[in-house]
């Protein structure tokens, strides 16, 4: 899917928030609990530590502070808020909705409120789903998370997936404004892919039985070479496909946000672009993998350092099981 911004509408982010959970698990103590090295972690991944939740600590226990810090940010009130998506593979429960608890713990009475499942790309699924439903006049206001809680679903004892992860969420409040906004976006699936990062218990394909939990068949399982190759190929083609729908080039993008999942993967779409590296958002060094969390944390953090500016072009793409890959190029106007 891949299209632009329908002629006189205009919406984009007014209001941006995240969480991370305080603890920080460094490579130096991950080496303590598989067979790994800090050093083979940095020079493969990036990665120098990753935040994970407290035992006690779900979903939406992530997300509420990020949406909250997000609506205070736009200067809204929750009640205002007649969307919820939130992206993840992790909700508190299969069912209800981690959105439908989210917006009855914020005060959302008004809102249609629930989960959006498209790996690490859930973010911008759920980003382009708000958007269109503003675009078509059903919602008046938009709040959108992204999050996950990955450490819960991380088999602890397997050194090729439990380095690379890490727990956090992001929020936005999607609204109409003025000028600028979304120019386009483009969403790709390819389910063939699927087995290459999955987890294959608990669904209705394979139920929860004391097989599926003595074969660890509850944790994410992945090809990494085979999701390396597809990675660093969508994020090129994906970020080369929204720029051309919108009659844009590369040199026009003030400022890059791709997944976090790995600093080569991140290095590889940055040489093939030809992008200069002043202009993309890098800190999968601090946490990680955070999955539907990856894009909006990033995004946070450009903000508060004061790198997204009124008018920039800002380009996101994010990628992750499914396959799925999608982008979105936005001018970055808050009013
Ligand atoms: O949102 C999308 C989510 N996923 C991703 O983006 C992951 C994409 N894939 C990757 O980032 C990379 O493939 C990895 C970081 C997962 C792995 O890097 P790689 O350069 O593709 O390594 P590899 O899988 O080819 O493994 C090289 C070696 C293997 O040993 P042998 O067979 O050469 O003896 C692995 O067993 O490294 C070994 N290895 C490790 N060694 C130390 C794998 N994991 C580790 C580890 N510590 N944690």
């Amino acid at each position: 899917m891949i299209g632009t911004a329908p002629n006189g509408f205009r919406a984009s982010i007014t209001g941006i928030g995240s969480y991370v959970p305080d603890r920080v698990l460094t490579n130096a103590e991950l080496s303590t609990m598989v067979d790994t090295s800090d050093e083979w972690i940095i020079e493969r991944t990036g990665i120098r530590e990753r935040r994970i939740a407290a035992p006690e600590q779900a979903l939406s226990d992530l997300c509420r502070p990020a949406i909250e810090q997000a609506l205070a940010q736009a200067g809204v009130e929750p009640a205002s808020i007649d969307l919820l998506i939130v992206a993840t593979v992790t909700p508190d429960m299969s069912f209800p909705s981690t959105g439908a608890i989210l917006a009855d713990e914020l005060g959302m009475p008004d809102a249609g409120a629930y989960d959006l499942s498209a790996g690490c790309t859930g973010f911008m699924y759920a980003l382009v789903q708000a958007y269109g439903m503003m675009a078509a006049g059903l919602s008046q206001r938009a709040l959108v998370a992204g999050g996950d809680v990955l450490s819960k679903i991380m088999d602890w004892t397997d050194r090729t997936t439990c380095v690379l992860f890490g727990d956090g969420a992001g929020a936005v409040v999607l609204d109409r404004v003025d000028r600028g906004g979304f120019l386009g976006f483009e969403l790709g699936a390819d389910g063939s892919g699927g087995p290459q990062l999955y987890m294959p218990a608990g669904g209705s394909r394979m139920p929860a039985t004391a097989e599926t939990v003595a074969e660890r068949k509850h944790f994410a399982q992945m090809n990494g070479r085979e999701v390396f190759k597809f990675a660093t190929r969508v994020l090129v083609s994906s970020a080369l496909a929204i720029l051309e729908k919108c009659g844009r080039s590369i040199d026009d993008v003030d400022v890059y946000i791709p997944h976090q999942a790995n600093v080569r993967i991140i290095d590889h779409a940055v040489g093939k672009l030809g992008i200069s590296t002043d202009k993309v958002v890098v800190n999968v060094d601090r946490f990680g993998n955070t999955s539907s969390g990856s894009i909006p944390l990033a995004l946070a953090e450009a903000d508060a350092s004061g790198r997204l500016r009124e008018g920039d072009i800002v380009l996101m793409t994010g990628m992750g099981a499914g396959l799925t890959w999608g982008s979105a190029l936005m001018e970055w106007s808050s009013k």
